[in-house]
């Protein structure tokens, strides 16, 4: 399929319910990462048209937060059935655009509609709550009310479930959103807001915009309409953007970077283990903010460990995800590939041993060899920097305190998971680890029904969950008194 075929392809953004090109004409190339062919373009839209897309959901809210939970429920309802209807395309939309194996396309999409099912359940349990005041004649009550506008800047690893586990729960609660897709991946984003016009959502209640980040950005973060600031993306520009909302005390979440420890322990079953080191650390070929990027497995375990994941990693196919039998897909980008070479050669430099993979791929363009590094050192980038890409470092440890104290040995706390069959251990290890989730016994956590996110430089918030829905509200104290007349 060619995207610009797909009967959800629009080359344009969504503006108050109009789809329309930048003031200045201009576009973004947007590039097929197996093929690095150019499937499409986008405006490319800078702070004006972004102002008009805050005002437009400005206008849009007081009719939207007015509608009861049960409508605003039923809108998003709709919006997920139009998902699943579509899941096919959808799916063959984004593998075109992102790279990733069409099977876990198909599995996004389920993902990122499950998080609009979810919120659109959540809708109706936006509970308040009433509190005994000290004075006979007065009754405390607490009112949960939406935000106001709330702005969405979103990463290309996951061009739709990033939207729907923010904006869901935003739209449940009665706030209008503007989304900032990422350049890479654009016409997953404007997939959803085709979908979300033909849901019933009114105009301006949800807004695509495409563009230059910097101009896009620092207007969502800047202007005093926009009430909260849900970005996913690196610590570095989380940072950038917590200093550019303080200008107008937004609320903020950020899903920043990660450097996940994976543990394996010596009563762990192996095999399962080796399963959700697979999975951890090579869904969307490496690239997501939870996956493995410390392999630690305890000495006595770690021949039988090392080899069954080499032998597990040497049966991944790589190549364009378009295939069925691929199991690893491109990188998004050159600059990410040279990231993942650069971390591969430090390692080694630094006295780490090349299991398997380990140079860039035969096809050429941008894939890398499903890599496993052993001996790895310290020093080497890769045990502190987030690598996001297809390698896997291992290293060697003799017991539960010293495991501990590396996982923890992090700036970031994002996800972390362990593999071991003792409960005492089992307790004791997941109440240590200084991390937002933590995984005993399997690879892959996140589902709507959990909470996502991390502590320390990994983030703020949760996303998800019956948590996803507060930072979306104001807390409103209402003292209701002179009762007793
Ligand atoms: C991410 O990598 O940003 C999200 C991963 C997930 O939702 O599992």
């Amino acid at each position: 399929m060619k995207i610009t075929e797909s009967k959800f392809y629009r080359d344009r953004c969504y503006i108050n319910g109009e789809w329309i090109t930048a003031d200045s004409g201009e576009t973004i190339s947007v590039n097929n990462p197996a093929t690095l062919e150019e499937i499409g373009t986008v405006p490319k839209c800078e702070t004006a048209e972004t102002k008009r897309a805050i005002e437009a959901a400005n206008e849009a809210w007081p009719e939207w937060r007015a509608k009861s939970a049960r409508q605003r429920s039923d809108i998003l309802r709709k919006w997920f059935d139009l998902m699943i209807q579509n899941k096919e395309e959808l799916a063959q939309m984004m593998t075109i655009e992102q790279g990733k194996p069409i099977n876990e396309s198909r599995g996004e999409i389920g993902y990122g509609a499950s998080f609009v099912e979810w919120f659109s359940e959540e809708a109706k349990r936006v509970y308040g709550d009433t509190i005994p005041d000290p004075m006979t004649d007065r009754r405390i009550v607490v009112l949960k009310q939406p935000v106001g506008v709330v702005a969405s800047i979103t990463p290309w690893n996951f061009p739709n479930a990033m939207i729907t586990r923010k904006c869901a729960p935003a739209l449940a609660v009665g706030c209008p959103v503007v989304i900032k897709p990422a350049s890479q991946t654009p016409f997953s984003a404007l997939a959803l807001a085709v979908l979300a016009e033909e849901a019933g959502f009114p105009k301006g209640t949800l807004n695509v915009i495409t563009g230059k980040a910097s101009a896009i950005g620092d207007e969502l973060a800047s202007n005093p309409i926009v009430r909260k600031l849900s970005f996913t993306g690196s610590t570095e520009i989380g940072k950038i953007l917590l200093q550019k909302c303080s200008g107008t005390v937004k609320k903020v979440s950020m899903e920043l970077g990660g450097h996940a420890p994976f543990i394996v322990f010596d009563d762990a079953n192996i095999d399962d283990a080796v399963a959700g080191a697979m999975q951890s650390k090579f869904r969307n070929t490496g690239q997501t903010c939870v996956c493995a990027n410390r392999i630690y497995v305890q000495e006595k375990v770690h021949e039988e460990f090392c080899k069954k994941f080499v032998d597990a990693v040497s049966k991944m196919k790589v190549g364009d995800g378009l295939n069925e039998e691929n199991s690893s897909g491109p990188m998004i980008d050159e600059h990410s590939l040279s990231k993942v070479e650069e971390h591969v050669e430090d390692a080694v430099a630094y006295g780490a041993k090349v299991a398997i993979g380990g140079a860039r791929h035969s096809l050429g363009l941008n894939f890398y060899q499903p890599t496993i590094l052993t001996d790895v050192t310290p020093q080497a980038k890769i045990t502190t920097e987030e690598t996001f890409g297809p390698v896997a470092p291992i290293y060697k440890f003799k017991d539960e305190k010293q495991v501990i104290d590396l996982a923890n040995n992090s700036p970031y706390g994002l996800a972390s998971y362990f593999y071991s069959r003792d409960i005492g251990r089992i307790w004791r290890v997941a109440e240590a680890l200084e991390y937002g989730m933590v995984g005993v016994n399997t690879g892959l956590t996140s589902k709507a029904e959990a909470p996502f996110g991390g502590v320390k430089e990994s983030g703020l918030g949760r996303e998800g969950s019956k948590y996803g829905i507060d930072d979306f509200i104001e807390i409103k104290y209402v003292n209701m008194c002179g009762l007793d007349k």
